[in-house]
């Protein structure tokens, strides 16, 4: 495996990611936490930072004591302070880089770059720059504005590179193709991180943690308990117990959808219909954060009250993944909490019930394959992310049976016609919001007096940031009239078009 070692950087999981793409494990590690060199550790990898080595309080670590053991890249921050560690100057220069830069290659060319063109397009995001090298290290490139733009040390046990660019932005053109090297060619990485690889193996693991023990788990119609909850049933069969709740926020006709699919996959699920006592509780409420932790709060006592029905049980499976896992740097202090996010992760410890968590070390995209590779269908593997809470942060202020009745019938009109035009798949995530706002309109000779929607539609990565999609006038013109024809209630449609930041994706 590669180690990552993290010292802050808004790329750090992009490194992580390009690195699996190359179908070779790695793991992200804060930069202070220590770790042992074992057989399997081919190769470290030091990421960027908000930091300049120079400030007082910049992040260090022992890089000899590793070029030692492993060939060691560093990125941006990584290779400034490899470059400081080992003698040579770093500074903020009056020439700083952000954007697209050209490369330009060096001398005979390294194996590092083997394959790259003498020029190539590269992404700098630099203030500080290389201005002069230590004694034995060599320069592999350079651009216009900086004479440092890739460097090489071989005098240490195991080669030392350094890269002034971010190989693993999208922008640097020969950016995977050097990162591929570094792996294959320097560290000696098999590329054998696989999914059907990683289906075996976890399987054999599963099957040898849990044994002929039992495991129950919280399903959401998402495609992270779907995986996990197929990849257990694949290794104790029917020793999986699993539990899906209809908190009455779901979309149109998704409890009966999703419980069908689950059957279709073999798997043992219980659908618990307990619409009636969310929208008790949600009654009067009209605060997102209230509704988010009454939701939470109910699905866990239903979620008890189901599991007081099995005896035996010794496992909690989750769906957890490896975003959530990863301990962030923290540059700024300690990070604010923006939305107290309900997951079906939110399950209580004094339940003593052992984690199961198959995907813990996966990223989403590699979720994904690993579902296609085990044969779950499309509907369930490509869908968009929706929230814990449901419906209930998509109907602004209090929400009762009615309106999630309105909103369920307007946004299955939305979807429908985003995956019938395929569309769908060109956008990250999709929602229909209802406003708490009665506007005035006109049908046949009436005057009418009824609610309006939001239609929300973005494109994204991660969710972290979005752009409001730029979806045709045509299609949205006939969302418009089949919601307003259709769903009585409903007189008027508006498209969000906002991005994230300043607005976030949900609208509570
Ligand atoms: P925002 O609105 O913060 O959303 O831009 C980013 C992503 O998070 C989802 N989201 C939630 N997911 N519980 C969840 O499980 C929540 O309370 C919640 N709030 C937002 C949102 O749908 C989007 O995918």
């Amino acid at each position: 495996k590669i180690l990552i070692l993290d010292f802050g950087s808004q790329y750090t999981q992009l490194i992580a990611r390009c690195v699996r793409e190359a179908n070779v494990y790695c793991e992200i590690l804060p930069y202070s936490k220590t770790f042992e060199f074992d057989g399997n550790l081919k190769g470290i990898i030091l990421s960027g930072s908000p930091f300049s080595v120079n400030d007082t309080n910049a992040p260090v670590i022992n890089l000899k004591g590793m070029a030692e053991q492993v060939p060691v890249l560093g990125i941006c921050y990584g290779a400034q302070l490899a470059t400081k560690l080992y003698g040579g100057r770093v500074e903020k220069s009056n020439k700083r880089e952000y954007g697209r830069a050209q490369m330009e290659v060096k001398g005979a060319k390294d194996v590092v770059l083997r394959g790259v063109p003498d020029k190539s397009q590269v992404w700098m995001s630099h203030g500080d720059s290389i201005l002069e090298l230590p004694a034995d290290f060599e320069v592999l490139a350079t651009t216009e504005s900086i004479p440092v733009a890739a460097f090489k040390y071989s005098k240490a046990p195991h080669p030392l590179y350094g890269l002034q660019f971010h190989p693993e932005v999208h922008h640097s053109v020969e950016g995977k193709n050097i990162l591929h090297n570094f792996l294959v060619n320097i560290c000696g990485c098999s590329q054998d991180w696989t999914p059907a690889h990683f289906i075996t193996d976890t399987i054999s693991q599963l099957k040898e943690k849990i044994g002929n023990r039992k495991v129950i788990m919280a399903l959401s119609g998402g495609v992270d308990s779907t995986v996990a909850a197929t990849l257990i049933h694949k290794a104790i069969g029917d020793h999986l117990y699993g539990i899906f709740v209809d908190n009455g926020v779901l979309r149109k006709g998704e409890f009966e959808q999703v419980l069908e699919t689950y059957k279709q996959l073999g798997l043992n699920i219980k659908g618990v219909d307990a619409r009636q006592l969310f929208y008790k509780e949600l009654k009067g409420n009209p605060d997102p954060e209230a509704k988010r932790k009454i939701i939470g709060r109910l699905f866990i006592d239903v979620f008890q009250q189901e599991a007081k029905q099995l005896s035996g049980i010794d496992f909690l499976g989750q769906g957890t993944i490896y975003p959530d896992v990863i301990e962030s740097v923290s540059v700024h202090g300690p990070s604010v909490t923006i939305k107290s996010h309900h997951n079906v992760g939110g399950l209580p410890e004094k339940m003593h019930l052992e984690l199961v968590e198959p995907l813990r070390f996966l990223f989403k995209d590699e979720v994904r394959k690993v579902g296609r590779e085990l044969g779950i269908p499309s509907n369930l593997i490509d869908r968009h992310p929706f929230p814990g809470p449901g419906l209930a942060i998509r109907i602004l202020g209090e929400v009762t049976e009615e309106k999630v009745k309105l909103l369920q019938e307007a946004d299955d009109i939305y979807i429908k016609a985003l995956k019938e035009n395929d569309l769908y798949a060109t956008v990250w995530q999709a929602g229909t919001i209802l406003l708490p706002v009665k506007s005035v309109g006109v049908m046949g000779d009436e005057r009418t007096y009824e609610y309006t929607v939001a239609l929300r539609a973005v494109t994204s990565v991660d969710g972290m940031t979005a752009d409001w999609a730029h979806l045709p006038y045509e299609f949205l013109a006939n969302v418009s009239n089949e919601i307003c024809n259709n769903v009585r209630g409903i007189n008027r449609v508006v498209y969000d078009i906002s991005s994230k930041p300043p607005a976030t994706i949900e609208w509570e």
